[in-house]
This record gives C-alpha cells, sequence and structure tokens, in this order.
C-alpha cells in the first residue's frame, strides 16, 4: 500500500471530469487500497481518485469512528434523491477550510463494489453529504465552488498567504 500526494486547491487538475471505470481488476483494488491508506492517515471521512490525479470514477467513504468500515464506489449514479439540508463540510484539497453547502439529505445511490458487482445503498444525513462531495470531485468541482465568487476570491488569497507562509 502507499499513502499518495493529495492535490491541493486550486490545482487545476482538481477539474478533470473522471471517466467511468471500464473494468474492475486488480489495478483498482490496488488504487482503492491506496486511496483508503490515503483518506485514514489524512484523517479524512472521503476521498476521490481526482484528489489523488487518478481520473477514474472511484471514491472511497468511511464516516466511522473505528475506521473499519470502508465504503467503496466505482462508476457511481445518483438514482434518486430527495430532501434537502445545509451542512458544514471541509476537504483535504481543501485543508483548513469549513463552510456550509445545501445538499439533499436523502440519496439512492448505485456503485459498483470493488468485485465489480452491482450494488445500491440508499444513504441519508452525513454518509449522503459525503456521497454527494466525492461525488463532485469527479466531476472536476470542489465544495467551495458553491460559495459565491467574493467568497472565492477571499478563499483563494488566504490559501495563497498561507502556502506562501509555509514556504
Ligand atoms: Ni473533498
Amino acid at each position: 500500500m502507499a499513502i499518495l500526494q493529495i492535490l491541493q486547491y486550486p490545482d487545476e487538475r482538481l477539474h478533470t471530469i473522471a471517466r467511468k471505470v471500464v473494468q474492475v481488476n486488480d489495478v483498482t483494488r490496488k488504487l482503492v487500497r491506496d486511496m483508503a491508506e490515503t483518506m485514514y492517515a489524512a484523517p479524512g471521512v472521503g476521498l476521490a481518485a481526482t484528489q489523488v490525479d487518478v481520473h477514474e470514477q472511484v471514491i472511497v467513504v468511511d464516516i466511522s469512528e473505528t475506521h473499519d468500515q470502508l465504503r467503496v464506489f466505482i462508476n457511481p449514479e445518483i438514482l434518486r434523491h430527495s430532501g434537502e439540508s445545509e451542512g458544514e463540510e471541509g476537504c483535504l484539497s481543501v485543508p483548513g477550510i469549513y463552510e456550509k453547502v445545501r445538499r439533499a439529505d436523502h440519496v439512492t445511490v448505485q456503485a459498483l463494489d470493488q468485485e465489480g458487482k452491482s450494488f445500491t445503498v440508499q444513504a441519508e444525513g452525513f454518509l449522503a453529504v459525503c456521497i454527494q462531495h466525492e461525488m463532485d470531485h469527479l466531476r472536476g468541482k470542489v465544495f467551495v465552488e458553491y460559495l459565491s465568487q467574493l467568497k472565492q476570491t477571499r478563499l483563494r488569497a488566504k490559501l495563497k498567504k498561507r502556502r506562501r507562509e509555509a514556504l
């Protein structure tokens, strides 16, 4: 296993649209293992392949406190969504920034598992939020892009300053 480098916003590569996985195989499974290790090490509750510069539709999520309930979604699709709620989100590609985002509070998602088998899951609350957040990454969208232009401009300036100070 390996810990992968996570792209940092506003890296242009975060805007890449991920391809569907054509065949779930050992390469996919290795990617999933590395992504899970990277997510746990960060630590975070979700990671999309886009964030590690692999542009295929793969996401991993684990919202358990014990870090032993890994969920893998390959080629995920939202079949149904309902309700709406606003919650604070963060992202491993935008460290230290937490902002409120409005999303569906119930989603039914269909995806492939690590064996290439199709499954459907109904998610609500925080899990639903995480899945939608990670699926956005696959479409090249980072959660801060839901904010107003003014807020985004301020955020980019803040991150730039922080990066300069870190050097
Ligand atoms: Ni994220």
